[in-house]
C-alpha cells in the first residue's frame, strides 16, 4: 500500500517497530525470557528446532583431537558453532547469515575453549589452583571473557572442574587438582569471572562446567576410558564442584566422554536429568562433549547413530557437539514417535533461553574494535604475571640458594630455557609465541644479559648428548645453574595419557652431568601434571615448580628467582614418589591398620604432599583455638607469625576430620583456606567460622545429607583441636 499520509506512515512505522503490536513476543526485549521462548518455539518447524540442538565447527580447527567435521555445509538455522578463529568480521558474517537469511532470524551461539586465557594466556588451571588465590583467578577469567567476547565468542567451554588423582591422565592440567572443595571454590570464581553480573553485559561469556562427570577417574589414567565410581565417591568427590558451579549460576554443563559404572555420562539420565536438572534445578542447557553422542555406539550403548541420538536426548543432552547425530536423525525419530516433540521443545527452550539471556537477539553482532585495543592490555599482562608468580611452588631450597644474590652469574640451561610455546600448556587459546616472555627473556631483562649465560644442553627428548659439553662448560663459568626442564605442552591435556611421569631420560642425564660440576642447581620445571622427581631431587639445591605459566612466565620466574616476590604457591595435587603409588592423594579414607600395610619396597608417603610449598621466609603457627558461638557455629582461630626477614604471603588450609561417623569419612577434608600477605616479623590471626551444617555434615550414597553428633577435629598446619557436636 503506497501512501505519503504522515499519520499512516507513522502508524505503519510503529507497527513495524513494535513486535508486541505484531504479536512477536520473542522479539520483545522487555518480555520475560520464558514468554519469548514459548512464543518463538510456537513458530518453529521441527527442522528448525532440531538445528538449534546442533553444534558444528567453524573456522581453522587446530584441535587435533576433534577431527572429522561431520557437517560440510553449515545451515543458517544452526544452533551453535565452535568458532576456532579470532576474526570478528568472519564471525559477524556467519551471524548475519543466521539473522538475515533464516526464516526466524535466530542468532548463532559461538563457543570456544577459553580454558586459561583467550589471547592473554594465563597459567594452566592446575597451576592457578596452587596459587590459592581464587579472586585473582576470577580476575583472569574476567579478562579472558572480555578478550573472547571482543573476538565474537559468546560461550566458553570452561571451567574444567574434574577432580583428578591420577597424574597419568593428561587432563589433570586442566582442572584444579585432587580436592573437591578446591575445585568448587575455583569453579565459582571462574563462573563469576566469565559471566559477570549479567550475561547481557558486554565483556561476558556463558560458562560451561565440564566434564560432567567423573572424567578424572578414567581407569589407568587412560583418556576416554571407563570409570568405576561408587555412589558414595560420586557424591563425596565428583559432585561438589558441579553443585557449587550450578549454584553460582553457570549457564551450561558439558557431558563427559567417560562411562560411569557402565553408563556413559552422555547417556546417563540419572545424572543429567534426575540430579542436575531436577534435584539441583539447573536451568541452563547440557552440551555433549565433542562427538560424545556418536561415541555411545563405540561405548556399546547404542546400535547406531540414530539410537545414540535418542538415548542422549532422553538422558538430558540438549545439544549435540560435533557428531551431527541429532541433525541427521532427530526429525525422523520424532516423526516415528521414538522421541517426543515435548522432549525436543524442552531442549530447544533451554538453548533459546540462554540466547535471550545473552542478549543475542538484540545484539547479534560483535562490535569490531581494533585488536590492539582489546587484547594483551598492560593490566592484563600484570594479572598474568601476578597469577604466574603466585602459582609457582618452591619444592626445595637448601642452603638458601634462592633467592639469587645480586650480581650472581647464572648458567641458564635446558630445552625450556628459551622455549616459548610450551610455556602456554594445553588449550593455549589464541596465544602466540611473540606474546610470550621466555625464561631467558625474563631473566636477562631482570639481571642483565651479561649475567645470563644460556646453553640449551639437550632437546626435550631423544638421545643426543652433543650439546652437553657446551652446557657443562657454561656451568663452569657461572655461580649457579638454573636448569629449565619439563614437558612439551602436548604431553599433557586431552588425549595425553602417560604411563611414566619421570622426566625424559636425556633431561635426567643432563641434570646428573651438571651435578658433577659441583655448581648449585636450581631446577625449574614446566609441566602440566605432577612429575616423579625422586631420582632428580638429590641433584638439586632448589626446585621450582613453574607449571605452564602462560605468557608472562619468564618475568614471573625472574621475579621469584631474584626475590622480588617470595614464592607462595602450594600444591593442589600430590607429587607421588613412584608411579606405583598412584592413585595417591591427601583425603583418602582412614586405613584399617594405621601402622601396617605400607609398601615393602618404597616409602609409602608421597614425595611432596597436597598443600606443600616453601617460602623464602618461615611461618610459625600458634594459639590454635576454637570457640562455640551463640548461633551454634564454631570460630576457629590460629595466629601465624612471619618469623623470617622477608615479607611473604601464606595460605592457611583448614581441614576437618570426623573420626567416628556412620560412613567412614576421608582422614582429612579441606573445608576452608585463606591467603594473606604477612610482613616480616608480623603476625596475623586467621579465622575459620565453622558452620556445622556446611562444614561438618556429609552426604550418603544417595546424596542425602547426614549430620551427626560427636567429636570433630579441626586441623591446620599439623596442629589440631577438637570440637563436639551435641545431639541436635
Ligand atoms: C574436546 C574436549 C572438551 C572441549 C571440546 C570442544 O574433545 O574434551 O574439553 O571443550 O572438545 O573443543
Amino acid at each position: 500500500m503506497k501512501t505519503n499520509h504522515p499519520i499512516i506512515l507513522a502508524i505503519s512505522a510503529c507497527l513495524f517497530a513494535s513486535p508486541v503490536l505484531l504479536g512477536q513476543t520473542y522479539r520483545d526485549a522487555s518480555a520475560p525470557v520464558e514468554d519469548r521462548v514459548s512464543d518463538l518455539i510456537s513458530r518453529m518447524t521441527l527442522e528448525e528446532k532440531v538445528w538449534q540442538l546442533n553444534q558444528a565447527g567453524f573456522g581453522n580447527n587446530r584441535n587435533i583431537n576433534n577431527i572429522g567435521e561431520k557437517l560440510k555445509h553449515i545451515p543458517a538455522e544452526i544452533g551453535s558453532l565452535i568458532y576456532t578463529d579470532d576474526d570478528v568480521t568472519l564471525r559477524n558474517a556467519m551471524q548475519r547469515k543466521a539473522v538475515e537469511d533464516s526464516r526466524l532470524g535466530i542468532p548463532i551461539l559461538f563457543g570456544y575453549d577459553v580454558i586459561h586465557g583467550f589471547r592473554t594466556v594465563y597459567p594452566i588451571s592446575l597451576a592457578q589452583a596452587c596459587s590459592w588465590n581464587p579472586d585473582l583467578a576470577r580476575e583472569a577469567s574476567r579478562v579472558a571473557a572480555r578478550e573472547a567476547s571482543g573476538a565474537g565468542i559468546d560461550w566458553t567451554f570452561s571451567p574444567m572442574i574434574d577432580v583428578a588423582r591420577d597424574p597419568r591422565w593428561g587432563r589433570v592440567a586442566e582442572g584444579y587438582g585432587e580436592d573437591p572443595y578446591t575445585n568448587a571454590i575455583f569453579a565459582v570464581g571462574a563462573v563469576k569471572g566469565y559471566q559477570g553480573d549479567n550475561l547481557a553485559d558486554e565483556g561476558t561469556v556463558a560458562a560451561c562446567l565440564k566434564h560432567y562427570i567423573g572424567y578424572g577417574a578414567s581407569e589407568g589414567g587412560r583418556d576416554y576410558s571407563c570409570t568405576d565410581i561408587s555412589d558414595q565417591a560420586m557424591w563425596d568427590t565428583y559432585m561438589p564442584p558441579y553443585q557449587a558451579g550450578v549454584k553460582a549460576g553457570a549457564a551450561t554443563v558439558m557431558s563427559s566422554f567417560n562411562d560411569i559404572n557402565g553408563i556413559p555420562a552422555t547417556a546417563n539420565r540419572f545424572l543429567l536429568t534426575d540430579v542436575l536438572k531436577q534435584r539441583w534445578n539447573f536451568d541452563g542447557f547440557v552440551v555433549s562433549d565433542w562427538n560424545a553422542v556418536e561415541q555411545l555406539v563405540s561405548q556399546g550403548i547404542a546400535a547406531d547413530r540414530a539410537a545414540a541420538a535418542a538415548v542422549a536426548l532422553y538422558a538430558g543432552v540438549d545439544m549435540d557437539m560435533g557428531s551431527n547425530a541429532y541433525g541427521e536423525h532427530m526429525v525422523s525419530l520424532v516423526e516415528s514417535g521414538i522421541v517426543s516433540m515435548d522432549a525436543i521443545d524442552a531442549s530447544v527452550a533451554r538453548i533459546l533461553a540462554l540466547k535471550f539471556r545473552l542478549g543475542l537477539f538484540e545484539h547479534p553482532y560483535t562490535t569490531e574494535i581494533p585488536e590492539s585495543q582489546r587484547v594483551l592490555l598492560d593490566s592484563d599482562r600484570t594479572t598474568a604475571r601476578r597469577l604466574a608468580e603466585e602459582s609457582m611452588v618452591l619444592l626445595k631450597n637448601t642452603d638458601d640458594v634462592l633467592p639469587l644474590r645480586a650480581g650472581t652469574t647464572v648458567a641458564l640451561i635446558g630445552p625450556m630455557a628459551d622455549n616459548r610455546g610450551h610455556l602456554l600448556g594445553s588449550w593455549p587459546g589464541h596465544g602466540r609465541d611473540e606474546d610470550i616472555v621466555s625464561v631467558v627473556d625474563g631473566l636477562s631483562q631482570r639481571i642483565g644479559n651479561s649475567k645470563v649465560l644460556f646453553s640449551r644442553g639437550c632437546d626435550f627428548e631423544g638421545t643426543d648428548t652433543t650439546l652437553f659439553a657446551e652446557a657443562l662448560a657454561t656451568a663452569g663459568k657461572a655461580d649457579v645453574v638454573v636448569l629449565c626442564l619439563g614437558e612439551k605442552r602436548e604431553w599433557s591435556g586431552e588425549n595425553a595419557s602417560r604411563a611414566s611421569m619421570e622426566l625424559p631420560g636425556i633431561q635426567k642425564k643432563l641434570l646428573a652431568a651438571l651435578n658433577r660440576t659441583g655448581k648449585p642447581i636450581v631446577l625449574v620445571l614446566t609441566n602440566g601434571r605432577p612429575l616423579i622427581l625422586t631420582d632428580d631431587e638429590p641433584y638439586c639445591s632448589a626446585i621450582v615448580e613453574m607449571w605452564q605459566p602462560g605468557i608472562e612466565g619468564g618475568n614471573a620466574l625472574a621475579a621469584l628467582l631474584c626475590g622480588d616476590v617470595a614464592p607462595s604457591g602450594k600444591l593442589a595435587m600430590t607429587f607421588p614418589r613412584h608411579v606405583g603409588q598412584v592413585p595417591i592423594y591427601y583425603n583418602e579414607r582412614p586405613r584399617a591398620r594405621r601402622d601396617q600395610g605400607f609398601y615393602q619396597d618404597i616409602p609409602t608417603e608421597p614425595l611432596y604432599p597436597f598443600a606443600y610449598g616453601l617460602s623464602y621466609t618461615s611461618f610459625e603457627y600458634s594459639d590454635l583455638g576454637v570457640e562455640k558461638q551463640a548461633d551454634g557455629t564454631f570460630r576457629a582461630t590460629v595466629r601465624v607469625t612471619n618469623t623470617g626477614s622477608r615479607d611473604a604471603a601464606e595460605t592457611v588450609h583448614w581441614f576437618i576430620s570426623d573420626p567416628a561417623s556412620s560412613i567412614s569419612r576421608p582422614a582429612r577434608e579441606l573445608k576452608y583456606f585463606e591467603k594473606r600477605m604477612i610482613p616480616a616479623g608480623n603476625s596475623a590471626v586467621f579465622v575459620f567460622d565453622i558452620d556445622p551444617v556446611r562444614d561438618l555434615a556429609f552426604v550418603n550414597s544417595h546424596g542425602m545429607p547426614l549430620f551427626e553428633a560427636g567429636a570433630y577435629i579441626v586441623s591446620v598446619n599439623g596442629q589440631s583441636v577438637e570440637i563436639n557436636l551435641a545431639k541436635q
